[in-house]
């Protein structure tokens, strides 16, 4: 396994619609291994290939990583498949807009069909913090952010909190904590 890089916005690699995996194949769940990896080292519960560069629709997520023992998933061509009229609000952060925060609002329960680490055809119902994530991590692979769910005015901050921390030449992982 290995860590990967993670890409900070603003970064036109995080705008890019992905494309999708033929076939779970040995290269495609290293991938998702290194992925999760990453993830779990941050630490986040969520983590999307174009994040570390791959415009493949690849996700992988473990919503309670500190509870418990670790229970990951591993999603090539991630697809909701419904979703419930009733929606709910949620704060919402993003390892590639670090300690950047905001809340967005989203379908209480979906359900989705993917491809596991294996290459078979799965379906879960979610709900809670799970469904939050796995709508956030989809959204990247349409190149969409979280901050594109909100006002113009905050993502406009955002944004430009993260540019000048990018000229400053700091990353997250450098900086003081807050
Ligand atoms: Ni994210």
């Amino acid at each position: 396994m290995a860590k990967l890089k993670i890409i900070i916005a603003p970064d036109l690699r995080l705008k890019s619609k992905c494309t999708p995996v033929e076939s779970v194949d040995a290269a495609t769940a290293r991938l998702m291994s290194d992925m999760l990896e990453t993830m779990y080292d941050a630490p986040g519960i969520g983590l999307a290939a174009p994040q570390i560069g791959v415009a493949k629709r690849i996700i992988v997520v473990d919503p309670a990583p500190e509870k418990g023992p670790p229970r990951p998933i591993k999603m090539a061509n991630p697809e909701i498949i419904w979703t419930s009229d009733e929606n709910k609000i949620h704060e919402e952060g993003c390892l590639s807009l670090p300690r950047e925060y905001d809340m967005v609002e989203r379908p209480d329960k979906i359900r989705v069909r993917y491809l596991n680490e294996k290459n078979k055809q799965q379906e879960i119902e979610a709900d809670g913090l799970l469904s939050v994530v796995i709508q956030h991590e989809i959204d990247h692979l349409q190149g969409t952010l979280f901050v594109d769910h909100i006002s113009s005015l905050k993502r406009g901050m955002i944004l430009r909190r993260l540019t000048k921390q990018k000229k400053l030449g700091r990353t997250y992982y450098e900086t003081e904590p807050a």
